[in-house]
Parts: C-alpha cells; structure tokens; sequence
C-alpha cells in the first residue's frame, strides 16, 4: 500500500477561473522523504491541503480525481480521522499555536481524540526529549523564539504519531541555523522511525541530500519527479523556476567548461569528493 496515492486531481478554488491542480498523478511510499519545490503560485500549498482534506471541506471549490491516505479515500473521511495518519505543519508557526504553555499546547489534539492522561503525558515527555525542548514545557508559547515556536507546532503533531508528516515551507520564518536543525530533525523522524515527509521548501541547501525524490510543480502541473540527482543533471529544474544551492550551480558552470563530474554534488562535502576523483583522474 502507498501512503499517499494522488491520482488525475484536478482542484479549481471557489469563483476561480483556472485549475490551482491540473491532472496530479503522484504515488508515494511509506517511508519516502519528498520534497515539492518550484515557482510562487505553482500549487504547492494547494496540493498539501489536498492532502489533508483542507481542501474540499474548508476551501470548498470544485475537484476532480481522486486522493488516498493510507488506504483512506480523503474525500470519505473527516479531517479529524485523517489527523491520524497525516500531521500538516504550516508555514508560521503562530497559525498553529492556540494555548498558552507548551505542554497545553502538546496536550491539545490528543485531548480532542480522547487519549487517556497517562498515554498523553507519556507522548508528550517522548517528544520533548527527541526535540529537545522538556526544559520549555512551563513556558509560554508566546515567549518563546520562532525556532522553538516551530518546534512545539511539530511537537503537537509527533504526539498524534502520523506515518506522514507534510511540512508546507517549514522553515520560512527560521534563521538559517535553525532551517538546518528543523531539517535534520525532519530526517532523523524519516530515518529512525520511518516516517513519510512531504516537505515543501523554497531554499535547497541542507535538504537535496536528504531527499529521495524531488517534485517541481509549476502551473499547476507535475513538470518534474526524480530522484535529485537525475533532476539536477540538466538545467531543467532551474529553468523551471527552483533556486539552486551553490554547488549545484557550481556543477553545471563545471559541466559547461568541459569538466563532467560523474555525479551532481548536492553538498559541499559531496562536491569536495567529487572534485578530488576528478582531479585524480586528470593527473
Ligand atoms: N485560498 C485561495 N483562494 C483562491 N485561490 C487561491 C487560494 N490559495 C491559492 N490560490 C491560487 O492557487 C494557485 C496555487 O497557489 P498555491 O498557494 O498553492 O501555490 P504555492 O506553490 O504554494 O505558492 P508559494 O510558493 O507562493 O507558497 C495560485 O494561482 C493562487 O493564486
Ligand atoms: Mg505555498
């Protein structure tokens, strides 16, 4: 079974004109890690509200295809039953942030689904420790830093324990040192316990090593789905609208002055590597 099955969706927004989605077709496996990129307005944010049944039932509008979530038809289910198997984290963390102290606000969907006291503190002193924030549980919401605002909204969707997890530009509002820690915590979910991401970023770098596919929506439409490395090979990405991290770029200046590195360096270190066996091979 895939954990999310898109199939021919086609979704326009109320009194809109143009499709926002245009005939997706997308599998994704469990465990998968994901990443949406591409141009402003492309449908990005459109095609994680599909996935969590935001839209039709809060944004109404008119939608074709069909959208399964571990099995489930979302056109079927309520957005409370589908909370279970996908956890949504949004762009602000202030859209997510309700309650006042941090453990309240970790307390609150599991109260909404009835979980008993002592499974819910057991949750929320295991999220806690993997996100490093137990010392902040009496603090304030309010109080706290973007990054730690960000970490408790992830926080309050880990307690559910969704197999996926969609981020929808998670790290927009994160200095960079913190872009980089919300990613690998995102990794180390995937990794450890197998958790699919859907995680839809603007800034590359840090997450293309992470990733196993790379999807560039654009128009709507599905332009790109590969694995980053076959992606990266030719300029079609950028050319697509995605802002390329530096040592991409680097490959291609390379490529075009004649020097082909067997494989698209998605990293510094990985650019180092493959600048050294091209050296050796020179010499
Ligand atoms: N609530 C809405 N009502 C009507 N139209 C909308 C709404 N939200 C988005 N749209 C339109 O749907 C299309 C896709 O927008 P969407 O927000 O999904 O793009 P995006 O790829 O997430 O862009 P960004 O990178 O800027 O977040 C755009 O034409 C946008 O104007
Ligand atoms: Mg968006």
């Amino acid at each position: 079974m895939n954990a999310i099955s898109v199939k021919d969706l086609t979704y326009y927004y109320p009194k809109r004109r143009d499709p926002a989605l245009v005939d997706v077709t997308l599998d994704i496996n469990k465990g998968e890690f994901v990443l949406i990129t591409g141009p402003s307005g492309g449908g990005k944010s459109t095609l994680c509200r599909c996935l969590n049944g935001l839209i039709p039932t809060f944004y109404g509008g008119k939608i074709s295809g069909k959208v399964t979530v571990m099995g489930i038809d979302v056109s079927s289910a309520t957005t409370s039953e589908l909370s279970r198997y996908v956890g949504m984290v949004f762009q602000n963390p202030e859209d997510q942030i309700t309650r006042m102290s941090v453990e309240a606000e970790l307390a609150f969907g599991l109260e909404n689904l009835g979980v008993e006291r002592e499974e819910m503190y057991k949750r929320i002193r295991e999220v806690a420790r993997l996100l490093r924030i137990e010392n902040l549980l009496n603090r304030s919401v309010e109080e706290l830093s973007s990054g730690q605002q960000q970490k408790v909204a992830i926080g309050s969707i880990l307690v559910m324990r969704p197999e996926i997890l969609v981020l929808d530009e998670p790290t927009s509002e994160l200095d960079p040192k913190s872009a980089q820690d919300l990613i690998e915590l995102v990794a180390q979910l995937n990794r450890e316990l197998g958790m699919t991401i859907v995680i839809v970023e603007h800034r590359l770098n840090f997450i293309l090593e992470k990733a196993d596919r790379l999807i560039i929506i654009n128009g709507g439409r599905v332009a790109v789905d590969k694995s980053p490395q076959e992606a990266l090979r030719s300029r079609e990405v950028e050319r697509l609208g995605a802002s390329l991290p530096k040592v991409v770029q680097l490959y291609h200046a390379l490529s075009e002055m004649g020097l082909n590195l067997p494989r698209v360096p998605l990293s510094v270190e990985q650019l180092e590597t493959e600048l050294r066996g091209a050296l050796i091979r020179v010499h």
